[in-house]
């Protein structure tokens, strides 16, 4: 009796002792990210941290994301990947990713989208509608809703002109569901021009004459996309300023700079730009719009999508946990990748030009 006492005693301290020590940690773990810069200040600005071994983050990341979500993946092995390519292409095509973050679990969303597919751009920044103390990401002083993402729209890309212009050579819109391979989306643009009036995405063929890029499966804008919507785009005259479909009208505004969309299927004809997710794509399912929307028909299966796809849409957080995993770790061993050329003009010694407006 008296040893089955001490022996459930001694349970009940070991607990309360990993419970201490758990809450300890976890409170260390929180405070150096979201309480260590100043607010109003960008968060997360990830610069060539793109190593496929940072288990440790990876592992932080899945740590942090709580209860709901129970994945054990301990990855410790050592990978032996050529990343060279990777590597030149991170140097020579620089993006930065801006994430339009929806008010519900952001601290959740924001932490996993920069400890998978964001820490591989060479500027990540979060936006939110409003400042909050508590989490700095930069506000937009616009009121929040539906409603007003054209407007909020409109201001981070002023931001942006003003404050990273020289940070990077292309300028990507995405919202905090939207999962992004950046290494493809470096590949697919080594081979445009930034100084060219241009922007890309998954194509819509309605609304506008030369059609518009979905918001959610996200658009990406050229140095001199970027310069014409800051100089010229924010001219009520010239553009709506607010209001509408933030995508749709962005596609107008666009038109109206004389900035082009053109087609981002690969030399094969898959698609790159996802406005749904992988699933969505293999089986079909799509809702009625869409079939009326998509400007290459709406087609499902594996043969449709780009072997370098880009960005798919409605990528829950375990979500991009899972796609991490299949694309930066599983293998099928004996099987080394081929590089691909899968651009559609001839693949131009992905010499990127000098930036200069
Ligand atoms: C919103 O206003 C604050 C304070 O005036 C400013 O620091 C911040 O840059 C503004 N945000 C944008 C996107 O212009
Ligand atoms: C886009 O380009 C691909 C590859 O060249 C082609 O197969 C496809 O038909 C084009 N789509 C449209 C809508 O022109």
């Amino acid at each position: 009796m008296a040893a089955q006492k001490q022996f459930l005693l001694g349970i009940l301290v070991g607990l309360t002792v990993a419970f201490v020590i758990s809450v300890v940690q976890m409170d260390q773990q929180v405070h150096p990210i979201f309480m260590g810069r100043p607010s109003g200040d960008e968060l997360f600005i990830g610069e060539e941290a793109f190593e496929r071994d940072d288990h440790e983050a990876w592992d932080r990341s899945i740590e942090r994301h709580g209860p709901g979500i129970m994945l054990d993946i301990h990855d410790e092995h050592a990978h032996h990947d050529d990343m060279s390519e990777a590597r030149r292409l991170a140097k020579e095509v620089r993006v930065l990713v801006w994430v339009m973050m929806s008010p519900n679990n952001m601290q959740d969303k924001a932490r996993v989208v920069r400890d998978t597919w964001g820490k591989r751009c060479n500027k990540l920044l979060f936006f939110r509608s409003e400042t909050d103390e508590n989490f700095p990401t930069i506000g937009l002083n616009v009121s929040e809703g539906r409603e007003h993402v054209t407007a909020e729209t409109k201001n981070v890309f002023r931001y942006v002109y003003e404050h990273h212009l020289d940070d990077a050579d292309w300028f990507m819109k995405v919202d905090d569901d939207t999962y992004v391979i950046v290494e493809n989306l470096r590949y697919f643009l080594s081979n445009e021009d930034t100084r060219e009036p241009v922007w890309f995405g998954h194509h819509f063929k309605t609304i506008v004459k030369q059609g518009y890029y979905s918001g959610g499966g996200g658009y990406v804008l050229s140095k001199e996309a970027l310069k014409r919507l800051y100089e010229k785009g924010s001219d009520p005259k010239v553009c709506r300023q607010d209001g509408g479909a933030e995508d749709a009208e962005l596609g107008r505004c666009m038109e109206t700079l004389g900035v082009r969309t053109s087609n981002t299927s690969d030399v094969m004809g898959r698609s790159r730009f996802h406005c749904f997710d992988p699933e969505t794509f293999l089986f079909g399912g799509y809702p009625d719009w869409y079939y009326q929307y998509d400007t290459n028909g709406a087609r499902k299966g594996i043969g449709t999508m780009s072997d370098y796809s880009i960005t798919f849409h409605y990528v829950s957080l375990e979500k991009m946990l899972v796609l991490e995993f299949y694309i930066y770790h599983l293998n099928a061993y004996g099987i080394i990748n081929g590089r691909q050329m899968l651009n559609r003009a001839p693949f131009k010694s992905q010499k990127v030009y000098p930036t200069r407006i």
